[in-house]
This record gives C-alpha cells, sequence and structure tokens, in this order.
C-alpha cells in the first residue's frame, strides 16, 4: 500500500515494549502495481492499468518475444475524497489516497497470439507477464471465459479461494473473467481497493479482468453531481426497488478511474464487446433501463445492430438478477420490475443467456420467457453467480417452475463457448472444486 510502517509491542495495561524498525515498502513509491489488463473490442489491441505513487509518463515495453522490442506510453490519473459524492469514501479518514491510476493502450497487435509486456516507468518496470489477444470477431476459435459477481476480500472459502482458483483457470489459458459488480465492497473504506487489486493482480494481469457496475459501488443519496456515470439527481430510485446509498458516497468514482472498458457504451457501466463468436454485452442495473432512458436506447440499438452470422451468440452480464428464486422480498420485485421493462428486449433481440449477481448464492433457470421454459435455444437462460465471495444469503427459495438448480455455497462460473450451435457452462463450488451444476446451450437452427 506504499506506506512505510512500523509494528510496536504493548504488554499487558498497554505499557509499551518494543518497536520494530521501521518497514518500507519493497520497490519504493513508484513501483507498478495493481495490474490489470483489459479488452477494447478492437482484437488488435489491448489495454494495460496498474497504480504506482508516481506520474512519470507510463510505459508499457511489450513483444511477441521476451525481449520487449516496443514500447507504448499513456495517461495518469487520479482521484481525491473531494471527487466522492458523500461519506465515509469523502472522509479524510476513510479516504486513501490511491496514487496514480495509469492507462495504457496497446495498438497494432495481431489477434489469437501471445505477448510478453512490462509496466512501469523509467524508474521501475514489473516482472514480465504474458497474455493473449483476442480472435478475430466471427472466428470459430472456442474458447472458454470465467464469471462471477460479488467477490470482496474474505477468507476461504470465498474471495481468497475464487482468486487462487481464478490463478489456476489463467494457467489454463482462459480468455477473460467477466465480474458482474459487486467488485470489492470497499464501500467508501479505501485501502480496500488496494487489498482487492492485489488480490486479483497475479490473474487479471493474464487475461483481461472486464467488469460491470454494482449497488456497492454505485448507488448514492447525496452528492449526485459528482457522480461520472451522468445520471441525473442522486442516480436510479424506481420507488419499487430497494435502491439506497450502498457505494458509502464512493458513487462509482473509484470504479470509473481504475477501470477502462471498452468505449462503445457510458465508460465501464455499459459497453459490449465482440470475442470470436460471441456478442458480450455489460450493463447496470443501478442506472434507468426503463424504455426511453439513455441506456435503454444504447441498449437496443446495440442488440438491433448485431451481425447473429458473425456473433450466433449473445451473451449479456448486469448485477441485479432479473430471475432468482430466492426468498428475498425486496429484491424479488426488483426482479420482477426487470422483467417488465426489459424481458421483452430480451426475447426481441434473442439473449441467449444472462448472467447476474447481487444475490449471494447461484441459480440458474432454463430458457425462460415471462415465467415460463421455453424449448431449447428459443429463451434467455438467467444465470445468478453472486457467489465469489461476500457473505451468503441463506434464504430458502420460492417454488417456481423455471428455476433449474440452486445452492447456498461459493463459487465461480466457467463458460466453453465450443461453436456456433454449442455453449458449454458450469458452475464449481469453491470448497472442494466440485462441478455441481452444468448445462449444454444448443442452437437447433445453427
Ligand atoms: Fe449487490
Amino acid at each position: 500500500m506504499r506506506s512505510s510502517c512500523e509494528f510496536r509491542y504493548y504488554q499487558k495495561n498497554y505499557i509499551h515494549a518494543a518497536t520494530s524498525n521501521l518497514l518500507k515498502f519493497k520497490g519504493g513509491v513508484d513501483a507498478p502495481l495493481q495490474g490489470h489488463i483489459a479488452l477494447t473490442g478492437d482484437p488488435t489491441q489491448m489495454r494495460v492499468m496498474w497504480v504506482s505513487g508516481t506520474d512519470d509518463t507510463p510505459v508499457v515495453r511489450y513483444g511477441k518475444d521476451p525481449s520487449l522490442p516496443l514500447t507504448a506510453k499513456g495517461i495518469s490519473k487520479t482521484y481525491t475524497k473531494t471527487d466522492m459524492c458523500g461519506p465515509p469514501a469523502s472522509f479524510t479518514s476513510f479516504f486513501r489516497n490511491p496514487g496514480y491510476i495509469h492507462d495504457v493502450l496497446l495498438t497494432n497487435l495481431t489477434s489469437s497470439s501471445d505477448y510478453f509486456y512490462s509496466y512501469g516507468s523509467f524508474k521501475i518496470m514489473s516482472e514480465v507477464r504474458k497474455f493473449r489477444t483476442q480472435p478475430i470477431t466471427g472466428s470459430d476459435e472456442s474458447f472458454s471465459f470465467l464469471v462471477y459477481g460479488d467477490m470482496g476480500i474474505t477468507d476461504v472459502p470465498g474471495a481468497h479461494d475464487t482468486a487462487k482458483y481464478m490463478i489456476e483457470e489463467a494457467a489454463k489459458g482462459r480468455s477473460f473473467v467477466f465480474h458482474i459488480g459487486d467488485i470489492s465492497y470497499a464501500v467508501g473504506f479505501g485501502y480496500i481497493w488496494e487489498q482487492w487489486h492485489a488480490l486479483i493482480e497475479p490473474y487479471a494481469t493474464i487475461m483481461p479482468y472486464m467488469v460491470g457496475i454494482g449497488n456497492h459501488e454505485q448507488d448514492h443519496s447525496s452528492g449526485g453531481s459528482k457522480d461520472p456515470s451522468g445520471a441525473p439527481g442522486e442516480g436510479w430510485h424506481p420507488w419499487w426497488g430497494n435502491f439506497g446509498d450502498d457505494s458509502g458516497g464512493e458513487c462509482g468514482v473509484p470504479m470509473y478511474y481504475r477501470f477502462h472498458m471498452p468505449d462503445n457504451g457510458n465508460a465501464l457501466w455499459w459497453y459490449s464487446y465482440d470475442y470470436g463468436i460471441v456478442h458480450f454485452i455489460m450493463m447496470s442495473t443501478e442506472h434507468d433501463y426503463r424504455e426511453g432512458s439513455r441506456q435503454y436506447k444504447w441498449l437496443e440499438n446495440d442488440l438491433r445492430q448485431v451481425d447473429r452470422k458473425k456473433t450466433p451468440w449473445v451473451v449479456l452480464g448486469g448485477h441485479r438478477p432479473m430471475y432468482s428464486s430466492q426468498e428475498l422480498l425486496d429484491d424479488y420485485i426488483v426482479s420482477l420490475g426487470m422483467q417488465y421493462y426489459l424481458e421483452e428486449l430480451f426475447h426481441k433481440y434473442k439473449v441467449d443467456l444472462a448472467f447476474w449477481g447481487h444475490y449471494h448464492t447461484y441459480e440458474r433457470t432454463c430458457a425462460v420467457y415471462k415465467h415460463t421454459c421455453q424449448s431449447e435455444g428459443t429463451g434467455t437462460t438467467h444465470i445468478v453467480v453472486g457467489s465469489a465471495g461476500f457473505a451468503l444469503d441463506l434464504e430458502g427459495y420460492f417454488k417456481v417452475e423455471w428455476s433449474r438448480f440452486h445452492e447456498n455455497d461459493f463459487g465461480y462460473g466457467r463458460v466453453l463457448v465450443a461453436n456456433r450451435s454449442a455453449l458449454y457452462y458450469e458452475w464449481v463450488r469453491n470448497k472442494d472444486k466440485v462441478v455441481r451444476d452444468k448445462v449444454w446451450l444448443i442452437k437447433p437452427d445453427s
């Protein structure tokens, strides 16, 4: 965390007995930390981000061989407590200087290729890492990706287990992580962002880390003029929803600075990208998605433009679920609101698979439309996978016809995009690495 510190030993009755040497941060304040990479939607690009204590020009050295013959430079930004919408994020005692957040775009890369890279400044560079660029849109190359929500920094079998398994998955060549909101659970306590980034760095520097917004990063009830998403007023608080101030005053500010997602929507709040034969969409359930809203217009336009000959699969992610049968009444009412405003759109444009979080549990539906299971390939399969680490929701489940499997435990989703007509999904339970749920999605008309 780029701080020097000392340990003090106290005996009974708080008698100060000893003090350690001053421990200084390895590499000094300029050391690059918290590296992560992201897709841009262009198969010839990769984005590299990290933080350090210096605003010296950020540099990435890279190339197809470890000698790193190429160099790219980027920009640096930071945020302060006065950028936040309110407390506790805006309080001096809870805010933590994030350092400088660096953003370097690598261009003119070859698709489906391995690259070595190192990031930092002229003073100090990171160790050399390796990533693989994405296939071109429409490429029949099969690939697999990982999906989860609601992580935080909890101990085993929560977030630390998820991170450990992600390192193993990255070594097996998974393509990217799709983290659907509720990211670090800092909620205004800045040091937690530092710890969470340290947790994901070992794998987020090998495979792109794609994020969406959750209530614990976005929702606020004061200071809305500082909300970088451009939401009017104090953001979206529909009368039928339990939307409060769950971001602890952050109102999306740390997310906005720490992540740079594809630029075709509204920064990290909503965006899309193609990866081989899949069109991926990330939406915000924390922003207005009713017909006529800025987000709805973008979403409809994006769905309309999908070329299903190139990307026959459409996979969408968001935070609050459109379908969950867990007995959480307030959230269940929100899911009905999402169905009311969005299900027709999903149905019209044949969204194949929708990933959600928010419920700290796991559940999969049949391919469903208006609470009724549809024949293979004609409805949206909804998967709630808010099981990456934060405290489990242990409520029971309503009896519904459309739920296929649910389990109250920690775990993550793994998806194999096999070909144009077959996609395989499975949920891995953290505590024993057992695949507890699996399904093949088949397109009958492909
Ligand atoms: Fe949530």
